[in-house]
């Protein structure tokens, strides 16, 4: 049908006769001759209709936007002065001696164009549309080339791809399962799987040693930029694991990735790997995803005010409570309305509230400091380091938890480009990749129960098992195997050594609460495949869109939420709104009586 396609042809093309297919993405009409850029998904070549040749030229003047053509014709180089240095095609254009519409098209409802202003709702409405705008084709071309490249390692690395069920049992991952009612076993469900979880345990007893799938998840819950009903993981599992040796695998998948990217992103990215243990990230950074490009680390300030003469803080202190501070580098410029929603961010996180000091004639200095003790507040300078423009906040809160609270005003401060690339200067395009290791095993949900931290079936810490048998805070300090890979503050994989031992798998169980029976009706195929031969094993799983939409990030060199991070619909071809719904399809939808009936359902 075609010769050549549009975004191929160069001047070694010059003279020969060509046939292209593509849409009309731009039509100009001047100088008495017609022009149009033909699309295609190698790019744009520009086609030029002479009036001499009537019959094309008369039929020329009917094409319209998004048309779909096939022209024949005659490659030329374009005249002097009229080159585009811009497009690869453009030193030549194609003279048309004849073309044939397949397809007129409608106005288009928003214009195929790099950058949109069309709402996600229309977008999503008319995605087949949206699809063919450069930086979504490149999306979606990036997508596959990082599929790819991932199929290729773990292939030479002797992982197997196989395929897991989609209708099965409910695989907790924390989430509300998707039920899919059975027909042939009335008033019975399927679930779909939150992850291959399970599956890939049992490939292990199967003695398959390495296994890997691009796998769809699916998980009822509330959608972020980040968070979809439907996603896909890059699941792994091995038997006979080390941590050591596991992590080094998974680094260097990360490497053929991110480092080859420039092929991909046009930029070569530096990559970093290194660990650190939860507790070392919270006590340092406040979080359990970090991103290490820059400082600004936690400092325990409690012994240094206990005694600093402003009430609050003393009665934090001497309460058992937490005093931790921050230095912002550069903070004095930080205007009322972002100290604000820094105050905002730290009461949603259960603090009391965040004190801010400047740095003036060598003292901190606030509205209040005259409640402090000069000495107080000179020690905490020294502490934090601060200097001239600098900014100390300070958090106290009875509550442990109040690391999160200063730990979101560090990210914050990223996030919101409040201290304008001082943080991130020179730094954006470094990959700072950092296992978090040592998990608690457990953790307290909203209403105080214990439930797993990551999720049942991981291992825990080979030392603290004897603390297995404790209730309370002494069983909440219980380490556990599972690790979760952070790049740049976004966690992008996360995974475990699991419990491969039916009696360490039922005390987990049972530390959950799950009763024998329930036990064996949810997870007793497990158990029992745990009792024939089932070896060490552990694995990850990494978010694919996670990881294609950092990916693009870099490409287009948004490194702030000025330019808000790209979401992971815009790495999906056929996402779901944040409202979970599809507009292209109007999924979910009604559906008639009749096939309730047939599922045997009201
Ligand atoms: P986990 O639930 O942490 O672990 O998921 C692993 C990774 O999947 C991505 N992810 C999501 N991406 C988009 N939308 C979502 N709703 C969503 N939920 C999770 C994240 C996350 O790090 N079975 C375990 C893995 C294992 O233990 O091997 C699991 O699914 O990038």
């Amino acid at each position: 049908m075609r010769s050549h396609r549009c975004g191929e042809l160069r001047s070694d093309a010059i003279g020969k006769e060509v046939a292209l297919c593509g849409w009309v993405h731009r039509r100009r009409d001047h100088g008495g001759l017609i022009f149009i850029d033909l699309r295609d998904i190698s790019g744009l070549a520009q086609v030029v209709f002479h009036p001499d040749n009537k019959k094309v030229f008369q039929e020329a003047k009917g094409l319209r936007g998004e048309f779909v053509l096939r022209v024949r014709g005659k490659v030329q180089r374009r005249p002097k002065g009229t080159e585009n240095p811009n497009l690869a095609t453009g030193e030549v254009e194609i003279v048309c001696d004849s073309f044939e519409t397949f397809n007129p098209s409608e106005t288009p409802p928003f214009e195929v164009e790099e950058q949109t202003t069309a709402s996600e709702e229309v977008r999503l409405a008319y995605r087949y549309i949206d699809l063919r705008r450069e930086n979504m084709k490149k999306n979606l071309i990036l997508r596959h080339r990082v599929t790819q490249r991932v199929r290729n390692f773990l292939d030479r690395e002797g992982f197997i791809d196989v395929e897991t069920p989609i209708l099965t049992k409910s695989t907790p991952e924390g989430a509300r399962d998707f039920l899919v009612p059975s027909r042939l076993s009335p008033g019975t469900f399927y679930a779909l799987p939150q992850s291959p979880q399970l599956f890939k345990q049992l490939l292990m007893v199967s003695g398959l040693d390495r296994y890997f799938q691009i796998s769809r998840c699916f998980r009822d819950e509330d959608l972020r930029a980040d968070r979809q009903l439907e996603f896909t993981q890059i699941d792994i599992e091995m038997s006979f694991p080390e941590e050591k040796t596991f992590f080094e695998l998974m680094d260097r998948l990360l490497k053929d990735v991110f480092e080859n990217a420039s092929d991909l992103i046009g930029k070569k990215l530096d990559c970093t790997f290194q660990r650190m243990t939860y507790q070392e990230a919270i006590d340092r950074f406040g979080a359990d995803s970090p991103d290490l490009r820059f400082g600004v680390e936690l400092q325990d300030l409690t012994d240094l005010l206990r005694d600093c003469g402003f009430k609050a803080f003393e009665s934090v202190a001497s309460s058992g409570g937490r005093i931790l501070g921050i230095n912002a580098p550069g903070g004095v410029k930080l205007s009322g309305k972002q100290i604000e929603k820094l105050r905002e961010e730290v009461k949603e996180r259960g603090a009391p509230d965040i004190a801010s000091f400047k740095y003036e004639k060598g003292e901190l200095v606030s509205p209040f400091s005259h409640f402090f003790r000069k000495e107080s507040l000179a020690k905490v300078q020294k502490k934090l380091g601060i200097g001239q423009h600098d900014l100390a906040l300070i958090v106290a809160a009875k509550d442990p938890f109040n690391w999160q609270a200063l730990g979101r005003v560090r990210d914050c401060l990223k996030e919101k480009n409040y201290l304008e690339d001082v943080l991130l200067k020179g730094k954006e395009k470094e990959c700072r990749f950092v296992w978090i290791i040592d998990f608690p095993l457990f953790i307290r949900d909203d209403e105080g129960n214990i439930v797993s931290s990551h999720h049942p079936f991981t291992a825990p810490h080979p030392e603290d098992v004897p603390r297995l048998e404790k209730t309370g805070e002494e069983l909440l300090a219980v380490r556990s195997r599972a690790y979760d890979l952070v790049l740049n503050g976004i966690e992008l994989g996360s995974g475990s050594v699991r419990i491969h031992d039916r009696g360490v798998q039922e005390k987990i169980f049972e530390k959950l609460k799950l009763s024998k029976q329930e036990q064996e009706s949810r997870f007793g195929f497990l158990l029992k495949a745990f009792q024939y031969g089932a070896p060490p094993h552990g694995g990850i799983a990494f978010g694919l869109d996670r990881l294609v939409a950092i990916l693009v990030d870099f490409r287009e060199e948004k490194f702030s939420d000025t330019e808000q991070a790209t979401s992971i619909r815009e790495v999906i071809a056929f996402p779901k709104t944040q409202k979970g719904s599809c507009p292209l399809t109007i999924a979910p939808s009604d559906v008639p009586r009749e096939k309730l009936k047939e599922l045997g359902l009201k």
